[in-house]
């Protein structure tokens, strides 16, 4: 299928972390994207500008890095003036669940105030480059009531989104795009208020918007408290694995490229206004998740799976843990033929070796803080 639009100058915000940093890499590789792209990012402890140190040698002119925080306005509009940016994809947040229960304020401040910042930045930058004033035309998705669905525009917000808003699943079923949101943790609830501002932004200015909602991601550059690499690392250094609960709650994976790649197709032929569920239809309880992954570190490294099963410890449950996720991307799928190309088994494989391979990024991202705190809510983890 061909793409319906193209960009110049994309801003892609918190691209110095893990999807964002994939999808930066993405965009000089398989995407063939051959414009500018500006990475705003605050570098907290989730983001790591050396996640793209070959890109930043080898696109000197290509790829900018502007070290700022989402929240600040004037340094927002600033960039959006300096490199003529003609399309956001916004990544940047506070994403760990846990640390929401310990600490919401960044989460409101990032996820909703910094969405803000940058729907407004755009609203102001691209005045005269889409239909704006065009409340009145607009449907509930912002589109024009009498032209029906739009691909049409020459600038675009695309917000990253999650499943998380829409609550959680009991043992049937599969979030649709229509789900009514029931966020639950301080963290979902804020990518909800994001999701509900950047709709009012699409239906009150006909700001060109879309949303992508996307479930669980797993692959490399993700930072170790997230379930795959905290586990691939503490059976490295023969620590606890630690399971909430009953270890049966329910995630669905996708592989960080396949997700990119649907944000991608999303932004050059999604309809303006939609929003696109995107999944891996690829449902593990957490328990069974984690002896696969123990098959394949033992496999990689020549630890036996008697010793490192010995190593999972269910402990406390989190406050508040969503029972099931399962995704419905049918929509995206049929309508614009995006399709998940790495299998499970490979794309763990691969996420293993990763980790393996790379040492010196793990012992660079680690944080001492957070640590503390799990271990005082979670029991013994170190
Ligand atoms: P991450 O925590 O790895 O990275 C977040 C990045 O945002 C970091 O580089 C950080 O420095 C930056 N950032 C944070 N606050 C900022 C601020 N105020 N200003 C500028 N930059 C800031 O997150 P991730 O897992 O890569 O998730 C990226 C996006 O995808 C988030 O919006 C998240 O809600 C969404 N998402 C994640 C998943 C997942 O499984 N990880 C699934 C669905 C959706
Ligand atoms: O569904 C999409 C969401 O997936 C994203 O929006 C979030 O940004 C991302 O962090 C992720 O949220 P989860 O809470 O599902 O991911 P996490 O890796 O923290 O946990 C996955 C599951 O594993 C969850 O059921 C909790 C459980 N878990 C997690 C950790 C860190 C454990 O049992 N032990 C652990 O140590």
């Amino acid at each position: 299928m061909s793409e319906l639009r193209s960009f110049s100058n994309i801003l892609v915000t918190g691209g110095a972390g893990f999807i964002g940093s994939n999808f930066i890499r993405y965009l000089f590789s398989d995407a063939g994207f051959g414009g500018r792209v500006v990475n705003l990012d605050a570098l907290t402890y989730a983001g790591n500008p050396q996640n793209l140190a070959d890109i930043a040698a080898v696109y000197p002119d290509r790829y900018v890095f502007v070290h700022g925080d989402i929240r600040d306005a004037a340094l927002v509009q600033k960039v959006f003036a300096e490199y003529d940016i003609d399309a956001v994809v916004h990544f940047a947040a506070e994403s760990h669940v846990d640390r929401s229960i310990l600490d919401p304020q960044s989460f409101i401040t990032t996820n909703v105030m910094g969405t803000y910042t940058l729907l407004e930045a755009a609203r102001q930058a691209w005045k005269g480059r889409y239909g704006d004033g065009a409340a009145q035309e607009t449907g509930a998705t912002g589109r024009s009531a009498d032209t029906g669905p739009s691909t049409a525009s020459s600038v675009l917000f695309h917000h990253i989104s999650t499943d998380e808003v829409y609550g959680s699943l009991g043992e049937e079923g599969a979030f649709k795009e229509t789900t009514p949101y029931d966020p639950r943790s301080p963290y979902s609830a804020s990518k909800a208020s994001s999701d509900f501002l950047v709709k009012a932004y699409g239906h009150t200015y006909g700001l060109p918007v879309t949303i992508s909602n996307c479930s669980n991601n797993y692959g490399p550059y993700q930072f170790p408290e997230k379930l795959i690499p905290l586990m691939i690392l503490n059976m490295l250094e023969g620590k606890p694995l630690p399971v909430y609960g009953d270890g049966r709650n329910i995630r669905d994976w996708l592989y960080v490229v396949d997700h990119n790649a649907a944000v991608w197709t999303i932004m050059t032929r999604g309809r303006i206004g939609e929003t696109y569920n995107i999944g891996g239809e690829n449902e593990w309880e957490n328990i069974r998740l984690l002896h696969r992954l123990i098959e394949m570190v033992a496999e990689s490294t020549g630890k036996p799976v008697r010793q490192l099963e010995e190593l999972i410890t269910y402990v406390k449950d989190r406050p508040g843990h969503d029972r099931r996720y399962a995704i419905d991307c049918s929509k995206l799928k049929n309508e614009l033929g995006w399709k998940q190309s790495v299998s499970f088994d490979e794309g763990l494989r691969h996420t293993v070796r990763w980790y393996l391979d790379n040492p010196g990024w793990i012992a660079s991202v680690r944080s001492g803080a957070y640590r503390e705190w799990i271990e005082k809510n979670y029991g013994d983890r170190s």
